[in-house]
């Protein structure tokens, strides 16, 4: 199985980006973790401050991977764009947060990926990956 980690702006920040709501790990740290954790899984890792790439990245990632998990973070909020990239691939998509992002402000509480994704997880820190890595397994489990 071949998944795809994207990640949208400011998450390269994490470990020193306000650690009280995003925890004190890099997500390269995480990553090898999860690496380790899922040998059975090829993972692959971008991160992008920047919409059209990640755009670009959802669009060539399509067929290339069976699933995509993506967070694109403050864009999540705002980016139609985005939204319809998600919408217009066929391999899944499963939304990811870090924090619960419902318990934050209103602004935070709308997704334009969310109604084009297979599922979302979030609020439960950076295990909110695994989780999300777990869901495309148990499907063929
Ligand atoms: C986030 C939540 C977003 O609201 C925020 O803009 C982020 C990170 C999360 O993982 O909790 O940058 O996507």
């Amino acid at each position: 199985m071949k998944l795809i980690i994207i990640n949208g702006p400011n998450l390269n920040l994490l470990g020193s980006r306000e650690p009280g709501t995003y925890g004190i790990e890099t997500f390269e740290s995480y990553f090898l973790k999860l690496e380790q954790n899922f040998p059975q899984v090829a993972l692959e890792y971008f991160q992008s401050n920047i919409e059209g790439e990640i755009i670009g990245k959802i669009q060539t990632s399509d067929r290339e991977f069976d699933g995509i998990i993506l967070n694109a973070a403050a864009y999540t909020h705002t980016s139609v764009g985005i939204g319809d990239a998600v919408k217009a691939i066929s391999t899944p998509v499963v939304e990811v947060h870090i924090s619960n992002t419902y318990a934050r402000e209103e602004f935070r509480h709308h997704s334009y990926i969310a109604p084009n994704a297979k599922g979302v997880i979030l609020g439960f820190g950076l295990m909110s990956y695994e989780l999300a890595v777990e869901s495309f397994l148990s499907e063929i489990g």
